[in-house]
């Protein structure tokens, strides 16, 4: 039976950029996916690998209002920078869609429709942290606050970074909301869950996930750890699954329950169906054939270790109730780390793909390494940047290229371009280790692949180093035994390079482009290992295809990517010459800029221009939060209601001044036009995130 087979990767957030760490899993799946698209028809007939941009949530519908456009053209923005990035690394989808789309809106409701008819939908109510001034409820993440334990400043709702103590938001000392860093308040409001807990969900993922194949063994191990261990007991770990969220918020409305929407987590792997669907309707797939119950295709997801919990149990589980298939594996793989550590901005390891790319680094280099690198298990892999450069240009030059590079040239020039007979023994092992080779890649074990390939590439290059054909070249021109060495030598050395490409290609696919250019030959596929290069085949010249890396390049590369928070003393001090009236940068450093939050605003008794205002700077008196008394002559353009729990800047070393009306211990900052030509006052405010009492320079 042949097999139809659909493939995907994570959907990358359509709000932040493609870096080196993304690029592990969509290298990964685009070789096994390559590599599958190079077998017979009647092995595998089709292989389809879909991917979309995530697009919904919370994170992405501030981030297009602190842009200042719409969510949607925010997303379209990033599509076209997500897809010029993965061109550029030739991670070639079928089809890289969005989640935003009728399709997966169908797909979504669909599923959510039969879910409910079974009785797995419930709808109840749930007490949430509200933000009363930007009015929305907080996802976890957006609310801060002091740790009950340790008493450690702006930590997280969950848990904290100064003592590890995990908690809900709930249990912060002083939480604020970091959308507006005003106080959130508990309110309730109404959810829907997936009923994950009721006993049909329960057995069958006990059931799907230890069924052979459907996961790597050590995420099987955490499934049942997160179900419970005990197959015998019926103790319930698993919760049900909030699957709504109340606008505002960017995604799907719920069908019949207006202003509900759909958890970005609940359409993300719809997505993928509905990336599917799309290609379907263009290419004429059969999309049922493909999610039907009993669908005899392949479906299997690629997703980084830390979103198993979605994929093993979450997305099986809806698909299985939903009546639909479920996926034939999932496989997990670990985290990048950059010479040995997390990818940091300021050591200038945190690359994107794009700055790689800019900076001139070749895709394929970065593919071979991580190739070199990749197994089928979820350990982390690390690039180390300075056997990154050793690797490549050991293996892939000193080893692959310089088979090409050091005979094709004797073929053209005393030959040519035709070749002679190459069956000679030597090449058999070549030829027969292509099984070997494939099943390394069918089971995701590249790094096995590839050391069979460099173990070839080997072997031929002893042969090539025992002839030398640079030799032979000098004397071959008046004697025709010496010419037939050399013709046979370089033919044979054309035709391991050929095998070795072959195995390369689903790695390197731009290069096996090249030498399929260069022999003259149609695209590879697998079974053209067991077909030699006949006598008389004719090649075309040779062009150099792939340079050295340069260890200046890497450093380029690092030194590019290097966060600058700061700027430098002296740019202050170049753009400041020639105005009389500069200062130094140590004078300005003198002023105290704080973010201040406005926590009370009252109108000021027979005061005609002032408001007085309380503002929280982030100091604090008896445990307690001690804000700054500030009288500002705003009071012809804000009501004071009106500011309450916004964020603007204060300066807070002021010497304090004795008013009428009592001691201001500060001064706000706003712009106001010296002409008046614009009349207004407008107050100044920093970008979403930033908290009370940070320095502002
Ligand atoms: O973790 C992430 O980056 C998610 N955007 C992955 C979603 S994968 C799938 F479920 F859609
Ligand atoms: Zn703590």
């Amino acid at each position: 039976m042949t097999r139809k087979i659909l493939v995907t990767s994570a959907l990358p957030y359509a709000n932040g950029a493609i870096h080196l760490g993304h690029l592990v899993e969509y290298i990964q799946t685009d070789i096994w996916v390559r590599f599958q698209k190079m077998q017979p028809k009647e092995r595998v007939s089709e292989c389809w690998y879909v991917c979309a941009d995530d697009t919904h949530g919370t994170p992405i519908m501030l981030r297009a209002e602190k842009d200042g456009i719409t969510p949607e053209a925010l997303i379209a923005r990033v599509h076209s920078e997500h897809s010029r990035d993965f061109a550029g690394f030739h991670v070639a989808f079928d089809n890289f869609y969005t989640t935003h789309s009728d399709e997966t809106r169908d797909c979504a409701n669909e599923i959510y429709s039969r879910l409910q008819k079974g009785g797995l939908i419930e709808k109840r109510s749930i007490e949430q942290y509200y933000d009363p001034v930007r009015q929305m409820f907080l996802p976890d993440r957006f609310i801060k606050g002091e740790c009950p334990k340790c008493g450690a400043k702006d930590q997280y709702g969950d848990n904290c970074e100064n003592c590890g103590a995990a908690y809900t938001p709930n249990d912060l000392i002083d939480p604020y909301s970091t959308v507006s860093g005003a106080k959130p308040e508990l309110r309730n409001s109404d959810h829907y869950f997936f009923r994950l807990s009721d006993s049909s969900c329960q057995s069958f993922l006990r059931r799907w996930t230890r069924e052979s194949g459907r996961l790597q063994p050590e995420a099987a191990n955490k499934m049942q750890e997160w179900l419970g261990f005990d197959e015998n007991s019926d103790e319930n770990k698993l919760t049900d699954w909030d699957i709504s969220r109340d606008a505002p918020y960017f995604g799907f409305e719920i069908p019949d329950a207006p202003g509900k929407y759909f958890y970005v987590w609940l359409d993300a792997p719809i997505g993928y169906m509905g990336s599917f669907k799309n290609l379907c309707t263009r290419r004429g797939i059969d999309f049922d054939e493909y999610w039907k119950p009993d669908s005899q295709t392949e479906l299997y997801h690629f997703i980084g270790k830390d979103i198993l919990y979605f994929h093993a149990l979450f997305w099986p589980a809806e698909l299985e109730h939903a009546g639909y298939r479920t996926p034939t594996s999932v496989f997990a793989h670990g985290f990048l780390t950059v010479d040995g550590a997390k990818m940091s901005k300021s050591r200038g390891t945190f690359i994107t793909a794009e700055s790689y790319l800019q900076q001139g680094l070749n895709p394929e280099w970065l593919r071979y390494y991580y190739a070199a690198k990749l197994n089928n298990s979820m350990e982390d892999i690390d690039l180390n940047l300075e056997d990154f450069a050793a690797r490549v240009n050991s293996d892939l030059v000193g080893k692959y290229i310089n088979i090409a590079s050091r005979c094709a040239g004797f073929i053209s020039k005393k030959f040519d371009g035709q070749l002679t007979t190459t069956d000679a023994p030597w090449l058999k092992p070549l030829r027969d280790t292509a099984q070997t080779i494939a099943q390394a890649y069918e089971d995701r074990e590249f790094g096995r692949a590839l050391r069979e390939v460099m173990a070839l590439a080997d072997s031929a290059n002893v042969i090539i180093n025992d002839r030398k054909p640079w030799e032979l070249a000098k004397q071959a021109d008046n004697n025709p035994e010496v010419s037939a060495q050399l013709h046979a030598a370089c033919s044979e050395a054309i035709e391991a390079f050929r095998l070795l490409t072959l195995y390369l290609k689903p790695v390197l696919p731009k290069v096996a482009q090249a030498v399929e250019a260069f022999l003259g030959i149609a695209p590879l596929t697998w079974s053209d290992a067991a077909k030699p290069l006949a006598a008389g085949h004719q090649i075309n010249s040779y062009t150099h295809l792939m340079t050295r890396i340069d260890p200046k390049q890497i450093a380029a590369l690092v030194d590019a990517n290097k966060a600058t928070f700061s700027p430098a003393p002296e740019t202050v001090a170049q753009t400041t010459v020639g105005h009389d009236d500069s200062i130094s940068i140590d004078d300005f450093m003198k002023i105290d800029l704080r973010i201040a939050r406005i926590v009370a605003a009252d109108h000021v008794e027979g005061a005609e221009k002032l408001i007085r205002l309380a503002l929280d700077i982030g100091e604090t008196q008896n445990g307690g939060m001690k804000t700054r008394q500030v009288f500002a002559g705003i009071k012809s353009a804000y009501d004071p209601a009106l500011l309450i729990g916004r964020m603007t800047m204060m300066v807070a070393n002021l010497a304090p001044r004795k008013m009428k009306f009592g001691i201001s211990e500060g001064m706000v900052l706003a712009a106001s036009d010296p002409n008046g030509n614009t009349p207004g006052i407008f107050l100044l405010a920093p970008d979403a995130g930033a908290l009370p009492g940070m320095r502002v320079k």
